[in-house]
């Protein structure tokens, strides 16, 4: 369909996001991600309404998002495998926990550690609201995804006139 071909265009980093509730984890790969607010601090991310995260993100009231450093495209891979049994512990990565409870991945470029502000329903998918509570970045290079495949990054342009 031609509305996923143009989708597929739109190249973007890669996140894991993740939820843990009574003692039951769970990550996936997702690039549905955007900054939304600077004050207050929010994060968007789009979850699959029949996905098995988004359960956990409304009993957890809590996701965490990790980005993805170039170095780790085989978390991006195992982490969108679909119908892997939520655990204990996740096996995809190492994770901590910083303030909400949400797993997050050790060795990531950055991570955001999220409340859940709102959750609204869209077609298949939902959109999840997340105020940051406690964020964190690291120096390397990410992981991109572009027409159905992961890249890293290429040449540097020129400078952006505004600063961003
Ligand atoms: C590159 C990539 C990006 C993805 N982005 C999203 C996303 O933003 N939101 C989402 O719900 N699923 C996204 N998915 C799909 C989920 O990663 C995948 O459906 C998930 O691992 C399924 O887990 P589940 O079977 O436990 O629900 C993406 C998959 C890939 C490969």
């Amino acid at each position: 369909m031609a509305f996923r071909d143009a989708a597929a265009r739109f190249a973007s980093g890669v996140t894991v996001a993740a939820a843990a509730h009574n003692g039951v984890q769970h990550v996936i790969t997702a690039t549905a991600f955007a900054s939304l607010s600077i004050e207050p601090p929010l994060v968007l991310l789009a979850l699959d309404r029949a996905g098995q995260l988004i359960g956990l993100v409304r009993a957890g009231g809590h996701v965490g998002l990790s980005v993805l450093s170039a170095e780790q495209e085989d978390i991006g891979r195992t982490a969108s495998v679909r119908g892997r049994a939520p655990q204990a512990s996740v096996d995809e990565a190492p994770t901590t926990v910083a303030v909400t409870g949400a797993p997050l991945l050790l060795g990531a470029l950055a991570w955001f550690d999220c409340e859940v502000e709102s959750i609204s329903e869209h077609g298949d998918h939902a959109i999840i609201v997340g105020r940051v509570v406690a964020a964190a970045c690291s120096d390397g290079n990410p992981l991109l995804y572009f027409a159905r495949h992961y890249h890293r990054l290429g040449m540097q342009l020129g400078e952006v006139g505004a600063n961003r």
